[in-house]
């Protein structure tokens, strides 16, 4: 059989920075565990604007229409802030999630035991700490038309238009039930069904999907401005939270913060299963470009290496191996091992996005 195949997308910033780390620790699985996997690579976002003109070529997605998984780094500069809308380098990130359908956008945030006093929230508040947001990635106001700058009785206003289907709904909730089964069995949806009919819709969709396929689950509805405020008060609340596309960038911001750094969190966007049974995939750090650090081997590689963890559990089937590389990196934390975004106030020398993949692989090979 073939091997499983991935295509890696560094894109801009510090995007090829980490992602080299990630090339390391995939070797690292064909070399040591004979896992092997055939990588290929192209260009997204800046870095195919100035070879292509478009921040994604058609033979790129073409290309990651094919694979078992999308790896990607990170997409945008400052560079590009003066180009038009429809060729900034996020639209390159955009037209992958709607093409390839990757309705299911999963956004874990979980504390490290390591950095607990890194968040902005007192130690007992986020120790442990361990929520899914489940994001519904490829509708609502995103996408929904009409939208765009038009003009009337001499003033210009903005449109966008908030959709979604009750076919679109049910699958994102699948999805959140699915997971909270393997997790703690308890889904939280939220929306705003106080002020708007779509998240009427939302909420009669997910009650009704959890009444007929998972009573056993635990459900809950909030309103999405209490579930910020409730995600900043008490977050271990939640299990599994399950939100629309905005109210989930949004939310998922929040949550992340919460685990004092944003550079540790991966994600996973989901679509349906291909022929082979594996889910179209995409995984990428939470982070951005982060364009003030790039090229200094600072960056932290940690949230793009536990995105390829989330590709070996959810496309690969490989759970104990993601285990295996998530429990190498708490470890390499443990022994504080810290990249300058993860330096507390007691100093330290921070090691370099290199040095950091470097211990993870060691800690990797202590593991066998
Ligand atoms: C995210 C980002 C993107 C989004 C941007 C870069 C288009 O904020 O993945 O959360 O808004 O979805
Ligand atoms: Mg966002």
């Amino acid at each position: 059989m073939a091997n499983p195949s991935i295509l890696i997308l560094p894109g801009d910033g510090i995007g090829p920075e980490v992602m080299a780390e990630v090339k390391k620790i995939i070797s690292w699985y064909g070399d040591k565990r004979e896992l092997a996997f055939d990588v290929s690579e192209d260009l997204v976002g800046g870095a195919a604007y100035d070879v292509h003109g478009v921040p994604l070529a058609d033979e790129t997605m073409a290309k990651a229409q094919e694979v078992d998984a999308v790896l990607l780094g990170a997409v945008g500069g400052p560079k590009y802030d003066v180009l038009d809308f429809s060729v900034k380098p996020e639209r390159g990130l955009l037209r992958l999630r709607k093409e390839m359908d990757l309705f299911a956008n999963l956004r874990p945030a979980q504390c490290f035991d390591a950095l607990a006093d890194f968040s902005s929230l007192k130690k007992d508040v986020v120790a442990g700490l361990d929520i899914m947001i489940v994001r519904e990635l490829t509708s609502g106001v995103y996408f929904g038309t009409p939208r765009g700058i038009f003009e009337e009785n001499g003033e210009r206003y903005g449109v966008n238009t908030q959709r979604y289907t009750e076919s679109e709904i049910e699958r994102v909730a699948r999805s959140a039930f699915e997971l909270a089964k393997r997790r703690g069995n308890k889904v939280c949806s939220m929306e705003k069904a106080n002020v708007m009919e779509s998240g009427i819709l939302w909420r009669e969709v997910v009650q009704r999907v959890h009444d007929e396929e998972y009573p056993e689950v635990e459900l809950s509805h909030m309103y999405a401005d209490n579930g910020a405020m409730q995600l900043v008060r008490w977050p271990k609340q939640f299990d599994v939270i399950v939100t629309d596309n905005l109210f989930g960038d949004i939310l998922s911001d929040c949550a992340a913060m919460l685990t004092g750094s944003l550079g540790m969190l991966p994600s996973a966007s989901l679509g349906a299963p291909m022929e082979n049974g594996r889910p179209k995939a995409m995984y990428e750090p939470v982070h951005g470009s982060a364009p003030d650090i790039a090229g200094q081997g600072k960056a932290n590689p940690i949230a793009c290496i536990l995105s390829f963890a989330m590709a070996l559990r959810y496309s690969f089937d490989q759970g104990d191996e993601a285990t295996r590389l998530e429990q190498a990196i708490e470890k390499v934390l443990a022994d504080g091992v810290r990249t300058a975004d993860l330096m507390g106030p007691e100093g330290g020398t921070p090691v370099s996005t290199a040095e950091m993949g470097d211990k993870i692989i060691a800690a990797l090979d202590a593991s066998l």
